[in-house]
């Protein structure tokens, strides 16, 4: 194994330095953790599934115009990205009541909303990622009016497509967490990118017919089968690595 310098480890993920400047190599862990991070576990398998998903949802999202960190997948665990200066924001976007917002609310779990909601929140374990308003992202100087209008475009643009990705495979998108980073080129013209990762540790992801948790609340709220989950979730998008149980080609259009 080459010897890497590490970045840094954070609680589902490694990044190493990559093989050209930059460039970074994301590791990922079978560690979950939940309720900033005061629930720790593995999710046996989950780095090698999340690491296609992503990959398989990154590109996707690339072919109609988002872009993105990615560059591309090197092994089961591994994928090469470009570095970004990761905004300390995470950008939620829902289109049903679920989690934080239905305590928030005391509205109840599944109920849909009546358009997308876009939230966002400040970066940080240590204050448990508290929610924030526009006003102090750019009062703090974190993104400007105009980062902003084009986190909120990519966002809802991002939202309609995997909405409609997943509905085609049987799967309600409840909602989900992203995050951006900033990308100079040899001009030092600035990009937002798309960063981080898109699986199931980071979407609320139901079943359609049934409601079923096919995501990261399996395991934050002890439902069980938690792999199983993941397993299904890659399953159905048609990416589960080559060998696994039930591996297929292509994706499974549910009616
Ligand atoms: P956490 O930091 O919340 O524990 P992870 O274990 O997923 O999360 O660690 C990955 C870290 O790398 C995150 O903090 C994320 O913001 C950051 N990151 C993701 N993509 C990039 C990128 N392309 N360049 C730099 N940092 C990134
Ligand atoms: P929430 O309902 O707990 O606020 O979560 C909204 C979405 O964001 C859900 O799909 C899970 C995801 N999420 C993360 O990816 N990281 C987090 O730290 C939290 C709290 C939520
Ligand atoms: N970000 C949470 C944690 O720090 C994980 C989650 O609930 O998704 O553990």
């Amino acid at each position: 194994m080459t010897r890497r310098k590490q970045i840094y480890e954070g609680k589902a993920k490694v990044m190493f330095e990559g093989p050209e400047p930059g460039t970074l190599v994301q590791y990922f862990k079978d560690d979950a953790t939940a309720f900033n991070a005061q629930k720790r576990g593995t999710i046996t398998g989950k780095g090698v599934l999340n690491n296609r998903i992503s990959e398989y949802l990154m590109l996707k999202l690339a072919d109609i115009g988002i872009p993105t960190h990615f560059i591309r997948r090197l092994n089961m665990r591994e994928q090469l990205v470009k570095k970004v200066e990761i905004l300390p924001i995470e950008v939620v976007i829902r289109n049903v009541v679920a989690g934080s917002l239905a305590t928030r609310f005391g509205m109840e779990e599944g109920t849909p909303l009546p358009r997308s909601i876009v939230e966002y929140y400040y970066k940080s374990d240590k204050l448990q990622d508290p929610m924030i308003s526009e006003e102090h992202i750019t009062c703090f100087g974190w993104a400007t009016t105009q980062d902003l209008d084009d986190i909120m475009q990519m966002s809802l643009r991002i939202n309609d497509f995997l909405q409609g990705l997943f509905l085609g495979i049987g799967i309600k998108l409840v909602d989900f967490k992203l995050e951006f980073g900033r990308v100079f080129n040899e001009n030092d013209e600035m990009r937002l990118v798309l960063a981080d990762e898109i699986s199931p540790d980071n979407c609320r992801l139901w079943d359609s017919k049934t409601n079923e948790k096919m995501d990261k609340d399996r395991f934050r709220r002890d439902l069980g089968k938690v792999e199983e989950a993941y397993q299904e979730v890659a399953r159905r998008l048609g990416i589960l690595p080559e060998g696994a149980p039930g591996d297929i080609k292509g994706p499974q259009t549910v009616q």
